[in-house]
């Protein structure tokens, strides 16, 4: 074990006017939570403990995949009160850090700095310099050497004007940790049992107490509301823009891109404005994105072309120099190479072969009211327009399909197959006129 990790998560969040407990509000579609504890996981081998109270047993649910153990927390009396229900599961020697179940932005480097700073035996403090500290708990130093923080309701004006500030986040020998949380007392401001006495604590113990600071301030800013949620989802969406122009993704600005997942791109891919990544997405060398397109658990093939609008959505492996255009929606489907579907279709549950053209509003029938069936386009298969492939079926190799065909039955191979009724003009025929009223 090299560091035991304890996460508060039991505020409620009142300020997000919400039936979901705060933490499990998304930044880029996952829970805040759930990007706390990946952090964590990226330090090594790591025993997180994560303390919940309100929304408990949802809180527990929703991040149930992940190896973690619990503590609850009721009634919340502290920050320090909240770490005291943790720490029985801490396991020493290993440091035990602590960090806060809505600060998601919180980087493993800045994390990692902070851990070697405390090393085996001293408490290490993150803080940050803040133009305006409002609100925070001071960091208050004698001859340079940190003496105890302050909350912002418990401060004279001197402690005020610091400008040194706690983030909260903090690593602690777990031996003193678990010796120092039951002596804490409640006499302030808040009626609160605060973790940040124990800095104090460990002074009086002549323990050494350091400081780290985090590479960006943004990574320490907490959520307590909806407008905080948003600037915070902003600034991760930046971030993520700027690793993928860091590896040679081309963006056409990187302010209007949204990745809610895994993003994984080769040499050369270009992306136009207001697209929206979720799950994994592969878009292999030289593909280009147009504008506003939806894509979400799909393998993009090299040099294929996707949008403007068109929708990508789980299963969908596209392969070489595909076309998928205007108003396309695919899924669960397998797209051989240099086929194209530029205009208006739906390709669900469907294998498509290479060099197949598939007309607007071309559409696969994959559901009957019950079940899902698959349809086959073979290569080099020609669809005519506003065609229906009523699954299961499959479309043999060469074949063409007329505009307006209702495929029911499999289409042969090299053959024109084609469903309409016979066209007829009828002569002397005459519009409808209106009625004239009385
Ligand atoms: C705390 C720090 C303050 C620091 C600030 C940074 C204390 C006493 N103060 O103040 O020095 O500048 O964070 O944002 O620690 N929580 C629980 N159970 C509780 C109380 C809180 O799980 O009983 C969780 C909250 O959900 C929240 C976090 O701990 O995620 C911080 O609690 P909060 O009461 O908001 O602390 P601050 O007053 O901001
Ligand atoms: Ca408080």
């Amino acid at each position: 074990m090299t560091l035991n990790v304890i996460i508060l998560a039991a505020g409620q969040g009142k300020r997000m006017r919400s039936d979901l407990p705060k933490v499990l509000h998304p930044i880029a579609g996952k829970p805040m939570l759930g990007h706390v504890i990946d952090t964590a996981q990226q330090l090594g081998t790591v025993n997180i403990c994560v303390v919940y109270g309100h929304g408990g047993e949802q809180v527990r649910e929703a991040l149930s995949a992940a190896d973690l153990r619990w503590a609850k927390q009721a009634p919340q009396l502290g920050t320090g009160h909240a770490v005291l229900q943790a720490i029985p599961l801490a396991v020493p020697p290993a440091p035990t850090l602590v960090l806060y179940g809505d600060v998601p932005l919180i980087r493993a480097s800045t994390l990692q700095r902070l851990i070697d700073a405390a090393g085996e035996d001293k408490l290490a403090l993150l803080t940050a310099h803040l133009d305006d500290p409002h609100g925070y708990g001071r960091i208050v130093r004698h001859d340079g050497k940190v003496t105890c923080i302050v909350e912002e309701k418990d401060a004279d004006d001197a402690e005020r004007a610091i400008k040194e500030i706690n983030t909260g986040i903090l690593v602690a020998p777990t031996e003193a940790l678990a010796r120092w949380l039951p002596q804490l007392g409640n006499r302030n401001a808040q009626g609160e049992y605060y973790l940040t006495d124990i800095v104090a604590m460990a002074v009086a113990e002549g323990m050494e107490v350091v400081t780290a600071h985090p590479d960006a301030n943004w990574e320490t800013d907490g959520v307590n509301s909806k407008a905080q949620l948003a600037r915070l989802e902003r600034i991760h969406q930046r971030n993520v823009a700027e690793a993928l122009m860091e590896q040679g993704v081309t963006l056409a600005d990187p302010a209007r891109i949204d990745v809610r997942g895994q993003l994984i791109c080769g040499r050369d891919v270009f992306i136009d404005v207001n697209c929206v990544f979720e799950g994994r997405v592969e878009l292999q060398d030289g593909v280009r994105i147009n504008a506003n397109c939806v894509i979400q658990d799909a393998v993009v093939g090299p040099k294929s072309i996707i949008g403007p609008f068109a929708r990508l959505r789980p299963g969908t492996v596209l392969a070489e120099d595909v076309h998928i255009g205007n108003f396309v929606e695919v899924k669960n489907a397998a797209i051989a190479a240099h086929s194209k579907a530029n205009h208006l279709a739906y390709i669900g549950d469907a294998t498509v072969g290479s060099r197949v053209n598939v007309g607007a509003g071309t559409i696969t029938c994959n559901y009957d009211g019950a079940n899902k069936h698959r349809t086959i386009i073979e290569d080099d298969v020609f669809i005519g327009s506003d065609t229906q492939l009523v699954a299961p079926v499959t479309v043999g190799k060469g074949a063409t399909l007329g505009a307006g065909t209702t495929l029911t039955k499999d289409a042969p191979p090299d053959t024109l197959t084609v469903s309409r009724a016979k066209q007829i003009s009828l002569a002397g025929w005459k519009r409808p006129v209106k009625a004239k009223k009385e």
